[in-house]
This record gives structure tokens, sequence and C-alpha cells, in this order.
């Protein structure tokens, strides 16, 4: 262990914009389609990793909460991936948290196991290495491998780290996030995924149909072309959750506030207010749309029946990391 033994990271929620939904390869963690996403400015999770040789076991504080040990397994697995790299043995003291619900299918797992990763890598005295670092958080989550990039951030078919993809700096969107529940999810994303593997007739029309979605969505994207990339967004998402829907029992992640949303999204569109959306693992609706558009679109969605709120959110940056850091931020700001 070199000399600083600590580290902070803070790393951004991302939102796929055409889906990962099923694993190729459950040890590993190697998803079945390839994924493309936006990383969000404004929701991020901080996290600070202190190895200690005074510590018996890998301890987890999360949102101020000492976490039980189902709770603590995936950490423990990321901490042990970055313990066998850096040839060390060493317990951790882990405290993180979220500025925005946990496990409510917005995306916390992408940001925390990326913050977790990059902080217990710098922790260690290891270089930052952001394709190590990817390839290590997308073993704990694979949405998690794309947060360590700002922007906009692909993890292709078969890759072990996840790539920055460049749009033309005109390219200038937001994703409009439409709270509609508060709370955890009622079925976690892995469990969902080898649900539907097993039990869905939509599962192998799905893994065969996201890559060609995915080709297109990255070539309209590179192109800046928000007319064509749009509907990819809105046919990745409906596929994905088709492909649940086909299981059984059906996942069914959506409300009656999902389909609200969706419906205003499809009239405002004919009004000239332009939106597309996507749906995760949860009740809530993300729109992309134009940032000259977004103000207006934030308040029409925000009047929606079931809309709880609306976060608007940037394209956002890459994670940070700060090493020799013992605590968390007092306010970490986006
Ligand atoms: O990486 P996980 O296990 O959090 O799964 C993410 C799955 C989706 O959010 C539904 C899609 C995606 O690509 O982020």
């Amino acid at each position: 262990m070199t000399s600083s033994s600590s580290a902070r990271a803070v790393a951004h929620s991302n939102i796929a914009l055409s889906k990962y939904w099923g694993k190729a390869d459950i040890g590993r963690n190697m998803p079945a389609v390839p994924s493309l996403s936006m990383t969000l400015s404004g929701m991020f999770t901080e996290t600070v990793v202190s190895f200690s040789p005074n510590l018996a076991d890998d301890e987890l504080v999360l949102n101020g909460r000492v976490t039980s040990d189902k709770e603590r397994v995936r950490v423990v697995r990321g901490l042990d991936l970055v313990r066998q790299e850096a040839g060390i043995a060493q317990r951790a003291r882990v405290q993180s948290r979220n500025n925005f619900p946990t496990a409510s299918g917005l995306a916390s797992s992408a940001s925390g196991f990326a913050a977790l990763i990059l902080a217990a890598r710098a922790a260690c005295g290891l270089p930052d290495d952001r394709a190590v670092s990817s390839a290590l958080a997308r073993q704990c989550s694979a949405s998690a491998a794309r947060s360590v990039y700002g922007g906009f951030v692909a993890l292709p078919l078969g890759a072990e780290s996840a790539v920055r993809v460049d749009a033309p700096s005109a390219f200038d969107v937001e994703l409009l996030v439409a709270v509609t529940a508060e709370g955890a999810k009622s079925v976690g994303s892995t469990e969902g995924m080898v649900h539907t593997r097993q039990t869905s007739p939509y599962y192998p029309a799905w893994v065969e149909h996201a890559p060609v979605l995915y080709e297109k969505a990255i070539t309209a994207l590179t192109a800046g072309n928000f007319g064509a990339l749009g509907p990819l967004v809105e046919q990745s998402a409906l596929l994905m959750h088709a492909s649940m829907l086909g299981a059984d029992p059906a996942i069914i992640y959506w409300s009656d506030a999902t389909l609200q949303v969706i419906h205003a999204v499809r009239s405002l569109r004919a009004e000239g207010l332009v939106g597309y959306f996507t749906m995760d693992a949860g009740p809530h609706v993300k729109v992309l749309v134009r940032r000259e558009q977004a103000q207006a679109l934030t308040e029409r969605l925000g009047a929606v029946s079931g809309v709880k709120r609306v976060m608007r959110c940037g394209v956002g940056p890459d994670a940070s990391i700060e090493a020799g850091v013992v605590q968390l931020s007092e306010t970490a700001t986006a």
C-alpha cells in the first residue's frame, strides 16, 4: 500500500439511450447487447473509501446508514476486485451517498459502483486508468462501466470497458427525469434480466434487434441528428420492456403515471414541443429534449397526473477522484 489509503470519488449517474438488458456471461457480468448512454449532470454518488489494517470486515455506510450484510455483498465484491488488482488484503470502510433516490430505477447502481471502484483504486494508490476502472465497475453493474466517463458513452458488445462517443458541440440536449414514485423498485435488474432470458419468448428477438438500434443510435448521435436519435431511443426502451412483458410472470415496471407521461410526450410532440421518452427498471420516465425546449417541457410534464417532480439534467462530466480524503464532503456539488 502506498502513502494514501483513502480517496474520494464523485461519479454521475447515466441513462441508456440504447438499452442494456440481459447477460451473455453472468459470472463475468458481460452484457448480451451493446448500450449507449448519456451521463447526467446533477445526479451523482459521492463515495469515500478508506483501507485500514484495523478493520476485521468491510463496512458500508450508505446515505448515513450502516448497511446489512445483504446490501454489502456487491460492494465487497467490488472491493475484492480492487484488492486483487492491488495485491492487498486490508478491509475498507466505505461511506457513500446519492443526491437522488437509491435503487428506484434512477441508476444509483451505475454512479454508485463507478464511484466505489474509482475511489477504492485511488485509495490503493493505483494509477487513474479509466479503462481498467470501467472494466471493474462493469463486473459490479454493467451500467456502472459507463459512469466513469462524462458525455455520451458506449459499452460495445463483448467489450470489457466503456468508451466515449463524441457528439458535435452543437448537439445541445437535456434529459428530463419525470419522477413518478418514491421508494425502491420491485424487481432488481439482475433478477429481472435472468428471469426475462429464462422465460420470455421475446428475449431472443430483443438480443437480435438491440445491436441494430445501437448502431443506428451511434450514427445519429455522432452526426448530431436529434430527430433521428429520438425515435431510436424510444424504440430501444419499448423493445426492452416488451421482452420483460413477455416473461412468465411478466415484469411490469410501469405505473399509471408512466403511461400518462408517455402519452403526454407523444401529444406534446404533435404540438411542436419535441421530446423522446425512455424508461428503465422502474416507473420513472426520462425524456430527451433539446435544451431550448427544456424549460417549456419541464413545466408541461410537471403538470401530468402522477408526476411528483421533474428533474432537469444536462450532459454530465467525467467522474472525479481526490486521493487522501477521509470524509464525505458537507455538500458535494454536481
Ligand atoms: O447495470 P444494471 O444492473 O444497473 O442494469 C441496467 C439496466 C437498465 O438501466 C434497464 C438499462 C441500461 O442500459 O442502463
